[in-house]
C-alpha cells in the first residue's frame, strides 16, 4: 500500500509514546501538524543523549527539513510557545518561520483561562477532574462562546487586541468575583501589552496554516498529524466528564488542521503495553497496589507536563478496541513493552461486566465505567531484558505471544514495537509504513 499522510493517535488515556513515534516517522514527512489540545500535552523525544519534552511545538521540530504546524484546533498559549522556542534554541535547535507555523485561527490561552482552570478545580474539591491547569477547558469554553475568544491573528493587531482584552477582562472580573470570590481585577492594559509583545516575536509564524496544508496535499507532500492526549480523553467519545476539551481522535484531524477528511491517511494507534492515566476518572484495569507501583517505577510513569505520578494498570483490550474502531486505526504501535520484563504473570482485560452481566460493547459513560468488573485473560510473562531487541524474533516467546494476543484482541496488526525510549529501540513488525523512517 502506498501511503501519503500519517495520523498518530493515542488510544488510551494519553502518554502512550506518541512523541517518540512522530519523531521516528517524521524523518520522511514534510509537515508535522498538531490539531488538538495545547500545552496540556507533554511529548518526549530522545535524540542521542538529549531528551526533549515538547508541549506545544510539534515533535518534528528536531528533524531538519520538516515544517511544523500548530493548527487551528490547538489551544495556543503564546507564553508556553515563547518559552519552549527559547529553550529549544538554547539547545541548538533552529526555529523560524521556515520550520514553524502557527494558525492565525487558533484560539489563544489567556491568563484568565489558566486562573479559571485552577479556581474551578479548587472549587470542585474532591470532584475535580485533575486537569493539567493549563487553561484548556476554559479556553475551549470561550472558543465555543465565540464572543470571549482571542485568536492568534488578533495578537498582530493592536486595536483589535486592546478592544477584545478590555471587553473580556470586564466579563471575567465579574465572573471570577461572583463565582470564586476572586476579586483581584485583571490589568487589561498590561495583558494587552504582554500579548502584543508575543505577537511581535511570533508574528512571522502566524499564518493561514489550513491553506498551507491544503496546498501541500495538492503537491503530494507527506504530512504527519500528531495527536495529543488519548482517545479515552476525547471530549465526545472519552470517559466524560473526566476528559479533556478537544477532539483528540483521528476524527478531530480535518477540523483541527483545516484539511479534508481524506487527508488523514494511514492511522497509527499508539498504545502502551499496559495502561496509565493521570488525573481523576474511571480506569477499570487500574492496579492501585504493588503491581501498579511496579509498573510506575519500571516505566518511570510520572507526568511529562505536571510531574504527577501516573495511575497504572493492565492492558485494556476493550477500551483500546473501541478507540481503534473510532479512529479507523490501520495499525498499532505497541510501546514500552520492555517495562513488562520481570512480571511472572500478565493480565489483559478482554471484557467488562456490570452486576455479573457482560456489557458486550464498550460504554464510555463514567457512571457505568466506574462499576465495571474486568474479565481478565492471563498470560505468562518473561524475565529477559528486551531493550536491545532489533527484530521480532529477538523477543522471548512469551513476549511475542503477548504482542500477538493484543493484536488479535484489538483486531489490528502491530506495526511497530517499542522496547525503549530511544530512536533505535523500535522494532518494525507488521507495518505498512516501510520506507517512512519507521525503525530508523
Ligand atoms: P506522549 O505524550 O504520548 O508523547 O508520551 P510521553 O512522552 O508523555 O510519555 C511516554 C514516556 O515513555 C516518555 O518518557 C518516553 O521517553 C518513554 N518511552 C517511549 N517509548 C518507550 C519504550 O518503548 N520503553 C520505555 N521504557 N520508555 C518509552
Ligand atoms: P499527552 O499528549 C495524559 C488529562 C489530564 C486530566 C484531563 C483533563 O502528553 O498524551 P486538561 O488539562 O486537558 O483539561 O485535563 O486530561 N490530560 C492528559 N493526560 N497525557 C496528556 O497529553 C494529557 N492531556 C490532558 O491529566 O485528567
Ligand atoms: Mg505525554
Amino acid at each position: 500500500m502506498s501511503v501519503q499522510n500519517i495520523t498518530i493517535i493515542g488510544l488510551q488515556w494519553g502518554d502512550e509514546g506518541k512523541g517518540k513515534i512522530v519523531d521516528a516517522l517524521s524523518g520522511d514527512c514534510r509537515y508535522v501538524v498538531r490539531f488538538c489540545g495545547g500545552a496540556n500535552a507533554g511529548h518526549t523525544v530522545i535524540v542521542g543523549t538529549e531528551k526533549y519534552a515538547l508541549h506545544l511545538i510539534p515533535s518534528g521540530i528536531l528533524r531538519s527539513g520538516v515544517r511544523n504546524v500548530i493548527g487551528n484546533g490547538v489551544a495556543f498559549d503564546p507564553e508556553v510557545a515563547d518559552e519552549e522556542i527559547k529553550g529549544l534554541r538554547s539547545r541548538g535547535v533552529e526555529i523560524g518561520d521556515e520550520n514553524l507555523a502557527i494558525s492565525a485561527a487558533s484560539n489563544v490561552v489567556m491568563p484568565w483561562h489558566k486562573l479559571a482552570d485552577r479556581l474551578n478545580e479548587a472549587k470542585l474539591g474532591a470532584g475535580k477532574i485533575g486537569t493539567t491547569a493549563r487553561g484548556i477547558g476554559p479556553l475551549y469554553s470561550d472558543k465555543a462562546t465565540r464572543t470571549l475568544a482571542v485568536r492568534a491573528g488578533d495578537l498582530l493587531d493592536t486595536d483589535v487586541l486592546a478592544e477584545k482584552v478590555a471587553r473580556i477582562a470586564e466579563v471575567k472580573n465579574t465572573v471570577f468575583s461572583a463565582l470564586y470570590g476572586h476579586t483581584e481585577p485583571i490589568d487589561a492594559e498590561a495583558v494587552t501589552g504582554k500579548y502584543l509583545d508575543y505577537g511581535k516575536r511570533l508574528g512571522g509564524m502566524i499564518t493561514d496554516t489550513g491553506a498551507v496544508l491544503r496546498r501541500a496535499i495538492e503537491a503530494g507532500e507527506r504530512i504527519c498529524f500528531e495527536g495529543g492526549q488519548g482517545s479515552m480523553l476525547d471530549i465526545d467519545h472519552g470517559t466524560f466528564p473526566f476528559v479533556t476539551s478537544s477532539s483528540v481522535t483521528a476524527c478531530g484531524v480535518p477540523s483541527g488542521a483545516g484539511v479534508p477528511p481524506k487527508a488523514v491517511g494511514c492511522v497509527v494507534g499508539i498504545v502502551k503495553a499496559y495502561t496509565s492515566r493521570v488525573g481523576a476518572g474511571p480506569f477499570p484495569t487500574e492496579q492501585d497496589n504493588e503491581i501498579g507501583d511496579c509498573l510506575r517505577e519500571q516505566g518511570h510513569e510520572y507526568g511529562t507536563t505536571t510531574g504527577r505520578p501516573r495511575r497504572c494498570g493492565w492492558f485494556d483490550a476493550v477500551a483500546v478496541r473501541y478507540a481503534a474502531d473510532l479512529s479507523g486505526v490501520d495499525e498499532l504501535a505497541l510501546m514500552l513493552l520492555d517495562v513488562l520484563s520481570g512480571f511472572e504473570r500478565l493480565r489483559i482485560c478482554t471484557g467488562y461486566r456490570v452486576n455479573g452481566v457482560d456489557l458486550g460493547v464498550f460504554d464510555s459513560v463514567a457512571a457505568v465505567m466506574d462499576r465495571v468488573e474486568c474479565v481478565y485473560e492471563d498470560m505468562p510473562g518473561w524475565e529477559e531484558d528486551i531493550t536491545s531487541a532489533k527484530k521480532f524474533s529477538d523477543l522471548p516467546a512469551n513476549a511475542r505471544a503477548y504482542v500477538e494476543r493484543i493484536s488479535a484482541l484489538v483486531g489490528r496488526d502491530v506495526g511497530l514495537i517499542s522496547v525503549g525510549p530511544e530512536r533505535g529501540q523500535t522494532i518494525p513488525h507488521e507495518t505498512q509504513l516501510k520506507g517512512t523512517g519507521a525503525g530508523n
